[in-house]
């Protein structure tokens, strides 16, 4: 994991700037997210199940206390890697065990391409159309480099079939 991701310093700066505005509410914006996760995938339903029940619909899924609470650990992680951008490095063992603990419970690690756009649409939706292409670039950068870490672990597993 390269320690800043490529980021640059102007990357760096847009993504601060950018978080701001969203880590003020950071549940009202994780429901924006997951609803858009929801509506692209709605297969990723079933994977969040607390105590062997099932969601029958988005709606349900995203009005439950403990998917709530999964939707601040996301949040929390965002946060963690805009805090280190400088040094994303010090993330990375956190990182490829959250990986790991994703592919457990049955995550395909295409799926976090859908998650990828998800934090996009999520922050267009935040700021419109100052969210620009410069921004979305620097935000690509930094989901980008935190996923490879991520999907270690989905790596590892093909390398042994
Ligand atoms: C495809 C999208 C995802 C699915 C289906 C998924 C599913 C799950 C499930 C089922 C759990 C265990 C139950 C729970 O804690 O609520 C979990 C835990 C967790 N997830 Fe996710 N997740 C996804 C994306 C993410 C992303 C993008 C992040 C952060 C970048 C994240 C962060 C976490 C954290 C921090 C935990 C708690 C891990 C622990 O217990 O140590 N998840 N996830």
């Amino acid at each position: 994991m390269e320690s800043d991701g490529g980021l640059s310093s102007t990357d760096q700066q847009l993504i601060r700037e950018s978080w701001r505005k969203v880590s003020e509410s950071p549940l009202e914006h994780g429901l924006v997210l997951f609803a858009r996760l929801f509506d692209l995938d709605p297969d990723l339903l079933p994977l969040f199940q607390y105590n062997c029940k099932k969601f029958s619909t988005p709606q349900e899924c995203l009005s439950s206390p403990e998917f709530l609470e999964h939707i601040r650990k996301v949040m929390l992680v965002i946060d963690a890697a805009v805090t280190h951008l400088e040094n994303l490095h010090c993330l990375e063992e956190y990182l490829t065990n959250l990986g790991k603990k994703h592919q457990a419970v049955g995550v395909k690690v295409e799926s976090f391409s859908t998650v990828g756009e998800s934090v996009l649409y999520m922050l267009e939706k935040c700021h419109g159309p100052a969210f620009n292409l410069d921004v979305r670039e620097a935000w690509t950068k930094l989901y980008s480099t935190v996923v490879k870490t991520m999907s270690s672990a989905w790596e590892v597993s093909k390398k042994v079939e």
